[in-house]
């Protein structure tokens, strides 16, 4: 496992957090508020790669394996609105130093589990040594609310390692609803609160 080359996913968090970082004044700029509640990057641990690899039948030795792993790189960005997630996900688009891959609307299909998020699959261009190299790494944009539910429900199934009861499995699912429609609320709530600051 010590034979990882991971310094190069390291080089490609800190790009990818400040092209995001930059994304995000020039909203705030732009629009006159900053949408974002937090924002988390992190590097997959060598155990979880190690975990995937193998789930996956890959070498763990071949450093070429790691290109098949698509979350090594993982940042988050947590936003007040789902208008918020739209907002800056059309700004990403935008961004000539990300390059999308494929998009995941779990807001608008969410996953059987209840998860709500939006992910994009994404490289970012490494320049090292005179050559151009592209890593992998994944960009998640979620509400609070959705952020909250994800955060309740990895505690719960971590504590299930084997299998969720399904009762439990079904509460999880309701408690995704209810955040769904508070999530609409908000938004709504959002809508209104501005249209009265117009008239201020
Ligand atoms: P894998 O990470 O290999 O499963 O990639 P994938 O292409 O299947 O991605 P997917 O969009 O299914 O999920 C990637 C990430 O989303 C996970 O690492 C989690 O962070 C998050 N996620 C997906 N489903 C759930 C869920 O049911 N609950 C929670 N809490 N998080 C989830
Ligand atoms: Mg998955």
């Amino acid at each position: 496992m010590q034979d990882y080359k991971l310094y190069k996913y390291e080089y490609a968090k800190d790009i990818l957090e400040t092209e995001i970082n930059i994304i995000l004044k020039e909203f705030e700029r732009n629009n006159g508020y900053l949408p974002v509640e937090h924002v988390k990057s992190r590097l997959k641990t060598e155990t979880s790669i190690n975990n995937k690899l193998l789930k996956k039948g890959l070498n763990q030795k071949d450093e070429q394996s790691l290109k098949n792993i698509s979350d090594i790189v993982g940042i988050r960005i947590v936003v007040s609105f789902i208008s918020d997630v739209y907002d800056l996900v059309s700004e990403i688009y935008k961004s000539k130093n990300i390059k999308i891959k494929e998009k995941k609307d779990y807001i608008l299909n969410p996953k059987d589990t209840g998860y709500t998020s939006y992910h994009l699959k994404v490289e970012v261009p490494l320049h090292l040594n005179g050559k151009k190299e592209y890593i992998p790494a994944e960009i998640q944009i979620r509400t609070v609310a959705m952020d909250f539910w994800a955060s309740l429900d990895h505690k719960i199934r971590y504590k299930f390692p084997e299998h969720v009861p399904k009762e439990v499995e079904k509460e999880i699912k309701n408690y995704a609803e209810d955040i769904r429609k508070l999530d609409r609320r908000m938004y709504e709530l959002n809508k209104m609160i501005n249209k009265y600051n117009k008239k201020l």
